[in-house]
């Protein structure tokens, strides 16, 4: 694209509304290789946690830690970024065709959208205990059945740990199809001559899961939850890696913050690491903000309600600061905050003036191909250090999201010579906004489903 036509747009920009505002200049001094988060050395001062589960000894019983793990397999890292990429952009695409008026009836199954991977991508997983035994899940706020691979398999795909056995547990319960607990979760069910509450959940890329509803004890770090509601997987295929299954954060009653409520308040928050290697933030279910290691105060927005949002959470985002300028959106625009997205999403106009900006600021660097979904690359190889402009987004009532350094730049080719941008463009100007994960971080991400609100502070949790 030229440069004529880049300030054509900005021009075209300014004038349909977006301020901007000159600050203090905002850039990040920073090391080529401290930004590579595929590097195998964490740089940061080991965090250590004894054991995967911990909560302090003096914290209330309403608050559990989880340790969050990237699930990354050292294998192919070409096909792996691509896998990555376009696996992601099928769930940002999904998320989308949720998003818009529906054209016709949504199957009864709700929630078609393109899971996290727990392994050859960079989605977060958590343990949790099913009855007695530890799996692996993919933390999702996108959706809310939590649902594990569950014998006796029909179709599952291969995982890494056992998989859940029901006829080993006295503490497993299906859930009858004539039960009140199965009608209000769906909405028209046909039971015929059913017993269980059969679920076929359909994601937007064609991964899926099958099986009954069943009631079973699970446990949150050392924290309890009798008589949770979980899908027993039973037929399972897509991109869900060689993880146990998922774990459903969204905001319905199906969700594991709202069957949690009484124990820790709809309030859950976590801190995902910027490394892949040998790297865990946490997940921290309870409003104790005791155990935060927020650096920054925190800073809360409202959650937007509105039609089909459910299970999603939506922000109101009001500014986008790119280094000493602050690209305003008067009027706001609607984002949802997802920890099963990588790469962040933006509306065209609004991703058009961000690039153009980071260009502006982050300029003398060499520019190179374009890479799948991201077209603002750099071959940084030359270079030791590097000039980052920072990148922050504001949300109604002043809440502000600084970006992490790790979460600006995406390092497609190790030696740094194929360095992008790490965000893209919605295809048109009515798509949603999503923040994806790479952009969160090392930041404190707190979701309260009470207060109706999310809040940000950073914090340092690449604890290693
Ligand atoms: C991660 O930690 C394990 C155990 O401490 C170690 O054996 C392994 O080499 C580390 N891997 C990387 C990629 O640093
Ligand atoms: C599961 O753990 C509970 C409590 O620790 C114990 O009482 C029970 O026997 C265990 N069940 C199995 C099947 O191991
Ligand atoms: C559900 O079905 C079972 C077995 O057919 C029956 O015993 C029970 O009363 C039914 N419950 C309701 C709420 O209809
Ligand atoms: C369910 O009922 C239908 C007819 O009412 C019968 O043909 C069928 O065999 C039954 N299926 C099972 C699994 O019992
Ligand atoms: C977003 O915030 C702006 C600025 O405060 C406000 O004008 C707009 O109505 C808000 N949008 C929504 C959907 O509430």
């Amino acid at each position: 694209m030229g440069n004529a036509f880049r300030s054509f747009l900005l021009y075209v920009l300014l004038m349909t509304g977006f301020g901007r505002i000159k600050c203090m200049k905002e850039e990040i001094l920073v090391k080529v290789q401290e930004l590579q988060f595929w590097d195998e050395k964490s740089t940061h001062a080991p965090r250590h946690f004894s054991n995967s589960m911990q909560i302090p000894r003096t914290a209330p019983k309403s608050s559990a830690l989880l340790e969050l793990k990237h699930q990354i397999s050292p294998s192919s890292v070409n096909n792996f970024h691509e896998q990555l990429l376009l696996s992601d952009n099928a769930r940002a695409s999904s998320l989308q065709s949720q998003l818009r008026p529906p054209h016709f009836q949504q199957p009864v199954t709700r929630l078609p959208l393109t899971p996290g991977v727990a392994l050859h991508t960079l989605n977060y997983i958590i343990d949790i205990k099913i009855a007695n035994a530890s799996m692996p899940v993919i933390v999702d706020t996108g959706s809310d059945l939590t649902w594990v691979q569950c014998k006796p398999c029909v179709n599952c795909y291969i995982q890494q740990k056992p998989l859940y056995d029901p006829s080993a547990s006295s503490t497993y319960h299906p859930v009858p199809c004539n039960s009140t607990s199965c009608s209000s979760i769906f909405a028209s069910v046909a039971c015929g001559n059913m017993t269980d509450c059969g679920y076929s959940l359909r994601y937007g890329d064609g991964s899926y899961t099958r099986g009954v509803l069943a009631l079973e004890r699970i446990s949150l770090g050392d924290a309890e939850v009798q008589g949770f509601i979980f899908g027993c997987g039973m037929s399972n295929g897509g991109l869900f890696g060689i993880a146990s299954g998922l774990v459903g954060l969204g905001r319905t009653k199906l969700s594991l913050v709202s069957q949690t409520k009484a124990q820790f308040r709809g309030v859950f928050s976590y801190c995902l690491p910027s490394r892949v290697y040998n790297s865990s933030g946490n997940l921290i279910l309870g409003s104790d903000s005791s155990s935060y290691k927020n650096a920054t105060p925190l800073a809360y927005t409202r959650m937007l309600q509105g039609p089909r949002q459910a299970p999603f959470y939506f922000l109101n985002v009001t500014n986008v600061r790119v280094g000493e300028v602050e690209l305003g959106l008067p009027k706001g625009s609607r984002v949802l905050i997802d920890s099963g997205t990588v790469i962040t999403r933006l509306v065209p106009s609004l991703y058009n003036a961000v690039r153009d900006e980071f260009l502006k600021q982050f300029s003398g660097y060499p520019t190179t191909a374009a890479y799948l979904i991201l077209d603002t690359c750099f071959d940084l190889s030359k270079y030791e250090e590097v000039r980052v402009p920072k990148l922050g987004l504001g949300f109604e009532g002043g809440a502000k999201m600084n970006v992490d350094v790790s979460g600006i730049l995406y390092f497609v080719k190790k030696d740094a010579s194929q360095v992008c941008l790490a965000m893209t463009s919605l295809a048109d100007e009515d798509g949603v906004g999503i923040i994806g994960n790479f952009q969160q971080k090392n930041q404190r991400v707190v979701y309260d489903n009470v207060g109706a609100r999310v809040g940000f502070g950073e914090e340092k949790c690449s604890y290693s």
